[in-house]
């Protein structure tokens, strides 16, 4: 069994402490306990996992590849900046034309992704954002009200410091020759159908799946795509859970605490 090892509890404890401490061999550790017991047969994920305490407590860690951030959970530090960052390579595959940035597993795994998209034939990838620094998502969020409407902006587009763009993490991408570049009939397209179905081989999973704003408070977007590892897609993949609010059995965060209206009884 896989139950909570004191070493890792204690670990979990020094994490409370001093959450700027975890570090790469940590997270390590949980992936190599993950792989280890994947390969003892256990069939992934099961509430036990999800229940599990440690894996949990990276969650809320700014700068590990599990955090996670919705309209309830920002970043801590809320301008968190991650200092891994690098742009991907331009190839046949994967057209980076803007040198945008990722941090390095999320950045590798893009181009690895892209390639195997491309030998599938589905597709160049073109790669249309990826990090976006605090200030930079203040912009493109006021730009979107201007554009939409704040209700409609509020659907579209994160407020700084809760954009998965900001973790480096993030990457939202198109094929220019199939069109639909950054709209939800991306989903339709060649490229679209192969992302949804292969990305958790490469770490990514799509995080706003459609029919699942009610959870995650966004619109379908099949652009949009999270890196959490590749341990941790394939178990989402498995789950067959469409968020990962659902995957970790925390609450939904469909609006921003301040938006939210006070349920009365009347
Ligand atoms: N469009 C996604 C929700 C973002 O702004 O991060
Ligand atoms: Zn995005």
């Amino acid at each position: 069994m896989f139950g909570p090892p004191v070493a890792l509890v204690s670990l979990g404890l020094s994490l409370i402490i001093q959450p700027n401490s975890f570090g790469a061999n940590q997270h390590q550790m949980i992936i190599d306990r993950i792989e280890q017991r994947a390969a003892s047969g256990w069939v992934v994920p099961t509430p036990e996992f999800t229940d599990y305490l440690y894996p949990r407590l990276t969650l809320d860690i700014a700068g590990t590849e599990w955090v996670l951030l919705n309209k309830t959970r920002p970043l801590n530090p809320i301008d968190f900046a991650p200092t891994n960052l690098r742009a991907m390579d331009s190839s046949a595959s994967l057209d980076n034309s803007r040198e945008l940035r990722l941090s390095l597993p999320a950045a590798s795994a893009l181009e690895e992704m892209a390639a195997a998209m491309f030998a599938d034939g589905a597709g160049q990838t073109f790669v249309n954002s990826a990090y976006r620094t605090y200030e930079y998502q203040g912009e493109l969020f006021v730009q979107k009200i201007e554009q939409y409407g704040e209700q409609e902006a509020l659907l579209r587009s994160a407020k700084p410091g809760h954009s998965e763009h900001q973790t480096g993490l993030a990457v939202d991408v198109s094929v220019p020759a199939q069109g639909c570049a950054i709209m939800q009939c991306f989903g339709d397209t060649v490229g679209g159908m192969w992302i949804a179905e292969n990305s958790w081989r490469f770490g990514y999973i799509v995080r706003y799946e459609e029919g699942t704003s009610d959870i995650t408070g966004f619109t379908y977007e099949p652009w949009h795509l999270r890196f959490i590892g590749k341990p941790l897609a394939k178990m989402y993949h498995e789950s067959g859970m469409n968020t990962l609010e659902d995957f970790w059995g925390l609450p939904a965060a469909p609006s921003y605490p301040e938006l939210m209206t006070p349920s009365t009884n009347d």
